[in-house]
């Protein structure tokens, strides 16, 4: 059976247009990923993908202009792109901008969706006035019935990081619900194959209580590995970069594919 590809954006936090995110607009960076995962990773490519998920941060901070021009660059694209928020979006404005993506039924952005390699499960951590993610009982509640319902093989996504990773000032604003979440999933965690995350603006690989996981640099900006607590340094001298995750029988395999021409300037 042919591998089951898929691709894997985060962070991309769209201003409006004339705005700016840490000096520069972050959309140039962006684009030239959707152009180039397009290329290779479309019905024509080497390794055509099925979908692809942004893990949040859509956008600079809610702003219904940014979201309209988040629809605007996702237009056209060969896959659908499921959408997550993160912590600088607005779950409402959000949702004025994309009437038709899915919801649970307290309307999170949360939904599920079935593939070859298994059933995707993306949930929407977003603490409307808080950088830190959280998962309240109605949204676990839905991750559990979804999970009750299959018995394949899941893969999570979500954009705030279950796990701290040693940056501080970033594991100050983690999942806060982590132990909750893992309770929903410790009953099912032979069959939970892989999460995908975001938030951290690093290209992250590991694992979380046994669970593979991985995320990003995204196309905004980095953070640096080493800083001091409380102070979160960025730099815009990594390459922007997005990732293409090959499932095949029981393996996976994450790709990231950088982007050292869309840069921005240091
Ligand atoms: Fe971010």
């Amino acid at each position: 059976m042919a591998p089951f590809c898929f691709l894997h954006f985060t962070d991309p936090h769209l201003p409006p247009p004339g705005g700016a995110v840490l000096g520069g607009d972050p959309a140039p960076a962006f684009a030239a990923a959707l152009a180039d995962a397009a290329e290779r990773h479309g019905p024509d490519g080497p390794l055509p993908a099925s979908f692809a998920a942004i893990t949040g941060d859509l956008v600079r901070d809610g702003e219904p202009a940014a979201y309209a021009r988040l629809r605007e660059m996702l237009e056209g694209l060969p896959w659908p792109v499921h959408l997550l928020l993160g912590n600088h979006d607005d779950r409402g404005a959000f949702r004025d901008a994309f009437p038709g993506a899915p919801l649970d039924d307290g309307g999170f952005v949360q939904q599920s969706v079935t593939t070859p390699a298994g059933t995707c499960l993306m949930l929407d951590t977003h603490a409307p006035g808080r950088p830190e993610g959280e998962l309240c009982a109605g949204r676990l509640r839905w991750l559990a019935a979804r999970l009750a319902e299959t018995t394949g093989p899941v893969l999570l996504f979500l954009h705030h990081p279950p796990l701290p990773v040693g940056i501080p000032v970033m594991d100050g604003m983690g999942l806060r619900d982590a132990d909750a979440l893992w309770e929903k999933l410790a009953p099912h965690r032979a069959r939970v194959r892989h999460v995908f995350h975001g938030h951290l603006h690093r290209p992250i690989a590991g694992s979380w209580r046994g669970v593979p996981l991985s995320s990003l640099r995204g196309t905004a900006f980095a953070v640096s590995l080493d800083q001091q607590p409380g102070a979160a340094t960025v730099s815009h001298r990594e390459a922007p970069c997005y990732a293409l995750a090959r499932a095949s029988g029981q393996d996976l395999v994450v790709h990231t594919v950088e982007l050292p021409d869309a840069r921005r300037a240091p």
